[in-house]
């Protein structure tokens, strides 16, 4: 049996897509190899948001060519978002790269690698008005007992430091009925808990209008209905979409997690203003009081970027002052990195390198101290468990997750898929340990 080993780079969208990738080869007969060496078709999902994944992925496919020096029958696959931000140039720069796909084309790669995987080394690329939801796709999940689910792909903003509008298209929102039957599915082989994908949740199904109304209130709620469904998560929500009827949602329903991940990406209106956020620093803080006068004990995260263009050390600090007095749960933190094609790119105040680095050092020791600070707040507490697999670090332990989406490693006795009350113990700035309450109390 040939075999296929997906490298996947990016975010939680691309690792979906990478599920419905390895679903597609799994269909053509083709099985998963331990590591990329030992594989005869080799894809690689990337991911073009910064300069960094593109240099990675550069490594990447360098290997990939001498293992296709050495065994002329390997088949090398390029999807995803660099692929299509470099549709015209790939197999330029890349001529050992049989097949290319983007993230709407993935079925492509089944007709062109052909039954087997033999390779049928096609060059050539979807077009992008192809594009589907690869949530249409076959799926192979490594995970058991969570799922992603893809309520839209592409998005309609135009941040101006942004390259996703371009590699993923329009947002086009998946049909509710489709979205909730795969739910259902799901639920029945043992899954607990879902995540809704989308670039902007929030303007979920307007797309859909006036044929069906369902906006992504309506669809958590729809979602929360469904049976077996204890937990249901959901990124991204774009700030300036985010309507009182998705918090009462949030609120009302069960099953939906008491965590918000809200981008904020700078605490200065200004700055936001030149990313096209559409939101002032002032209308991010009255929707975080919103978020949290209507759901009590909301853990919130967030991605910032430090050193967009024009970004002066009065900037910075207006993002440092709001990290503080929002007091994160934790935060992903890029330095700018321009991407050619987008508005920001073009603008002529960059910052240098030194600045930008100095910022990122800052704002990480911050945003460090308030997550530990505030994990340090869950000793004591009996936090209520989703048991995901052992722990990676001790396998005599178990890992799972808090509702607010803090990883727990425990002592106890339990199975994945379960939810056990853990009592919490000790914590750093990204976990908590503890032990489950049963074993406490015997
Ligand atoms: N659609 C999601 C996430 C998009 S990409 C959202 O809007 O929230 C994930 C994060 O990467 C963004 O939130 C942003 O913080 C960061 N990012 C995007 N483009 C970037 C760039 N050119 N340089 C640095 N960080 C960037
Ligand atoms: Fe990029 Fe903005 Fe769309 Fe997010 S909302 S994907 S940051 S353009
Ligand atoms: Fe995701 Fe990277 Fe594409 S962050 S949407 S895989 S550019």
């Amino acid at each position: 049996m040939r075999r296929y080993y997906v490298t996947t780079f990016g975010c939680q969208m691309n690792a979906h897509d990478s599920e419905r990738i390895k679903g597609v080869l799994e269909e053509l007969g083709l099985g998963e190899a331990p590591a990329a060496d030992e594989a005869d078709v080799i894809v690689f999902n990337t991911c073009t948001i910064r300069e960094k994944p593109d240099q990675r992925l550069a490594a990447h496919l360098g290997n990939a060519a001498a293992l296709k020096r050495r065994r002329p029958d390997t088949v090398v696959a390029v999807g995803g978002c660099y692929a299509e931000a470099q549709r015209e140039r790939i197999f330029e720069r890349y001529p050992f790269v049989d097949v290319a796909f983007g993230p709407g084309t993935i079925r492509h790669l089944a007709e062109w690698l052909g039954a087997g995987g033999a390779g049928v080394a096609r060059h050539a690329f979807g077009t992008a008005d192809e594009r589907r939801f690869s949530a249409e796709l076959p799926t192979q999940r490594d995970r058991l007992v969570q799922a992603w689910v893809q309520v839209s792909m592409g998005c309609n903003s135009v941040c101006s430091y942004c390259i996703v509008p371009r590699v993923r298209g329009r947002e086009v929102s998946r049909r509710p009925g489709d979205i909730l039957a795969e739910v259902t599915a799901l639920a029945r082989h043992g899954v607990r808990e879902v995540t809704l994908l989308g670039q902007n949740v929030n303007s979920y199904g307007r797309d859909l209008a006036p044929d069906i109304d369902t906006g992504f209130a309506e669809l958590l709620r729809a979602v929360d209905r469904v049976d077996g469904v204890e937990r249901i998560r959901f990124t991204s929500p774009h700030p300036k979409d985010f309507r009182p009827n998705v918090i009462q949602a949030m609120a009302e329903c069960a099953a939906v997690c008491e965590h918000a991940h809200l981008p904020l990406q700078s605490g200065s209106t200004h700055v936001l203003k030149r990313m096209r956020r559409t939101y002032s620093r002032e209308r991010y803080l009255r929707l975080v009081d919103e978020l949290r006068g209507a759901i009590p004990d909301l853990a919130l995260t967030t991605d910032i970027i430090v050193g967009f263009p024009g970004e002066t050390e009065q900037d910075f600090r207006a993002t440092l002052e709001v990290v503080e007095e929002v007091g994160f749960d934790g935060a992903f933190t890029f330095v700018y990195s321009p991407r050619s094609g987008t508005e920001a790119a073009e603008m002529h105040d960059q910052v240098p390198d030194e600045v930008k680095r100095d910022r990122i050092e800052r704002l990480v020791e911050l945003v460090q101290q308030i997550a530990a600070a505030r994990n340090q707040a869950r000793i004591g507490r009996i936090e209520e468990v989703l048991v995901e697999s052992p722990s990676r670090t001790d396998p005599t332990m178990l890992r799972g997750r808090t509702r607010r989406n803090t990883t727990v490693n425990f002592a106890g006795a339990a199975a994945p898929g379960e939810l056990v009350p853990v009592a919490i113990t000790s914590s750093t700035s990204t976990t908590l340990r503890g032990t489950q309450e049963a074993l406490v109390a015997a």
